[in-house]
């Protein structure tokens, strides 16, 4: 995880940095650093916690230069403190590094560096990069980059200065995204766009193995070997103000109200003008490859691994071809049967996350084709995937996922769909009607949001309390699981999501008087069920919220508090559905004083395994 930033120009180094370190906070936010070169050489500015603190410790004592590196850390080795903040130096104090990703020897290299005299000052594995890269330098700071990664295994995008040469900035890449901002007279690096798109819009993308060597008047790509890259420079054309909060008090809540447009923009062009099939070019397989599939496996993490949950369903109603999803850190290490006949799809809306990309190459080392669902257009997922079905839900900045979710679900309907007109495995006129009511969806999701008050009441009364279950059936089950996980994201209310009928299985022992359940049922056919659930809830005291069908003439019965959903075919429901928890758990942490689009412990885009 963690964001690096960095600057090679004219302008006030300081400012630069900390404007990029502000876009990449969603990569951690537990502390953060700088080091520029000022008229006393390489100084160093850290801080604990957020990056206001940072940014007071420099108002207090600006840093006056033009080159520098900046950081903002999610720890993995080593607490958050001001010690461990990056960047870290060597002992001379001549060399700088910002790092984000881990280096697995570690541990051998402190050893060694210890055992030849390296004092070190903090618990990270990156300082040991700061040491190496001395121990290596001798008069050229790129040959001494390329010899000290060669000695360290495992995922690293860094920033690199030297006092010794301090008009150039070097930079280096394996497994953690980077990329190089052009500027006219200056040059940036950044873990994202977002970090320099103040000041550019041209950048290249480093690839893993790659690096670059930055000085105010031009950038050059190389391999680890020195070998001169050339590279066409990508334009970036979008905006950088949608995102922005565009008058939300959270970007949280102005994601959620962005879900109709992104719904609208996902299925855009990809839906014939006669609204009879979907046309879906970047699927780049043949129809003879589509016909062999005789496997599917879908594997993401987090909230996206929720919407592969549904996918699942959603594939194998439409296909009948077996479909299964895997959380991407378990993927690879319980020895999935993955044959030349297996389609793998990855669904990550970052196209970071270490374990989804490293489930990505599992596969495809295998023989699988895989599919991405993405939402960064050339990200690592997104570049090393076969096919890449884009989710254009626009840049999701909250670390609670809502629109990256919801669109990740239309990316399913419309692979399932195509999946199915390709396969033939239903009828036209049923594929006709599911597409009619898809473009629905973002009215009915207007008319949901309409309603946000009724949640907001809702909310305000579930955040008093501690513990807090969801229930629900079939594909209502995987989506009381993103409600559960958005809850306890971002609340901190400890909560459950249970297929319901296995609550009577163990967890009903924790159903007393006044605890919230949040019964989801929009399955018409499984209603009753459901309603029985409930009554064993009810009989045990627990206060019922039901979400159903508008229309539903049963649960209202049967419920303490009713919210209803436009009604749409069974399978589209989660599209819906999704929306009040989502909010429920917005107004709740917001209930509760918490810092919603940061919460503790979380960041956006996880990068190590
Ligand atoms: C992090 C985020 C989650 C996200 C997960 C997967 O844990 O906090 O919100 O669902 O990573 O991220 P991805 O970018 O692969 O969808």
């Amino acid at each position: 995880m963690c964001g690096i930033v960095g600057y090679i120009g004219n302008r006030n180094s300081q400012e630069v940095l900390i404007e990029g370190l502000k876009k990449l906070e969603y990569r951690g936010y537990d502390s953060a650093g700088v080091a520029v070169f000022t008229k006393n050489g390489l100084e160093v500015k850290k801080s604990v916690g957020r990056l206001a603190n940072l940014e007071s410790k420099l108002g207090d004592a600006p840093l006056e230069g033009t080159i520098g590196i900046g950081h903002t850390r999610w720890a993995t080795h080593g607490k958050p403190s001001d010690a461990n903040s990056h960047p870290h130096t060597d002992s001379s104090l001549k060399f700088s590094v910002v790092h984000n990703g881990i280096i697995e020897n570690y541990a051998t290299l402190k050893e060694e560096l210890i055992a030849n005299g390296h004092v070190f000052l903090s618990d990270t594995d990156t300082e040991v990069i700061s040491h190496l890269i001395a121990v290596e330098y001798q008069g050229d700071i790129v040959k001494a980059v390329q010899k000290a990664v060669k000695r360290m295994r495992g995922a690293y995008a860094l920033g690199v200065l030297t006092e010794h040469e301090p008009d150039r900035l070097v930079a280096v890449r394996n497994a953690s995204p980077l990329i190089i901002g052009v500027g006219d007279g200056e040059n940036f690096i950044g873990s994202d766009i977002p970090a320099i798109l103040n000041y550019t819009r041209d950048v290249y993308i480093l690839n893993d193995g790659e690096m670059a060597v930055l000085t105010r008047d031009g950038v050059e790509l190389l391999t680890l070997e020195g070998n001169f890259i050339s590279r066409e420079l990508f334009h970036v054309d979008w905006d950088l103000v949608t995102a922005e909060k565009a008058g939300f008090d959270h970007f949280m809540l102005k994601e959620i109200y962005e879900q109709p447009k992104a719904y609208r923009d996902t299925m855009g062009a990809r839906i014939s003008e006669d609204g009879k099939r979907v046309v879906l070019p970047e699927v780049k397989m043949t129809e003879d490859e589509i016909k062999r599939i005789s496997r599917i496996h879908i594997v993401a993490c987090g909230t996206a691994y929720h919407a592969g949950l549904v996918g699942k369903t959603i594939i194998e109603r439409l296909t009948g071809i077996p479909v299964e999803t895997d959380v991407a850190s378990e993927y690879r290490y319980r020895s999935p049967i993955i044959t030349p006949d297996t389609l793998v799809i990855v669904v990550s809306q970052s196209g970071e996350t270490a374990d989804t990309l490293a489930a990505l190459r599992e596969a495809q080392r295998c023989g699988a084709r895989v599919l991405a669902i993405t939402n960064v257009v050339g990200s690592s997922v997104a570049r090393e995937a076969n096919s890449v079905i884009t989710t254009w839900a626009g840049p999701e900045i909250a670390v609670a996922s809502t629109k990256a979710y919801t669109t990740q679900l239309i990316g399913f309907y419309l692979f399932g769909l195509f999946l199915a007109q390709t396969l033939e495995t239903q009828k036209p006129e049923y594929i006709a009607e599911v597409l009619s009511a898809l473009q629905q969806l973002p009215t009915q999701v207007e008319a949901i949001l309409e309603k946000a008050e009724d949640i907001k009441d809702i909310a305000e009364q579930a955040a008093t309390h501690e513990d807090l279950f969801f229930i629900g059936r079939g594909i209502d089950y995987a989506v009381t699981l993103e409600g559960s996980l958005k809850l306890k994201e971002i609340s901190y209310i400890h909560s459950e999501a249970y297929p319901s009928g296995e609550l009577k299985h163990g967890t009903l022992a924790l159903i007393e008087d006044g605890i919230p359940v949040i019964a989801l049922a929009t399955q018409d056919e499984l209603l009753e069920k459901t309603v029985s659930n409930i009554k064993e809830v009810v009989a045990r005291g627990g206060y019922i919220i039901g979400i159903g069908n508008e229309g539903d003439a049963e649960l209202p019965r049967q419920v303490d508090r009713l919210f209803s959903i436009p009604r749409t075919l069974g399978l589209l429901t989660p599209a819906l559905s999704v929306i009040p928890l989502q909010l429920l758990a917005y107004y709740a942490a917001l209930a509760r004083g918490n810092d919603v689009d940061k919460p503790r412990n979380l960041a956006k885009s996880v990068t190590v395994e």
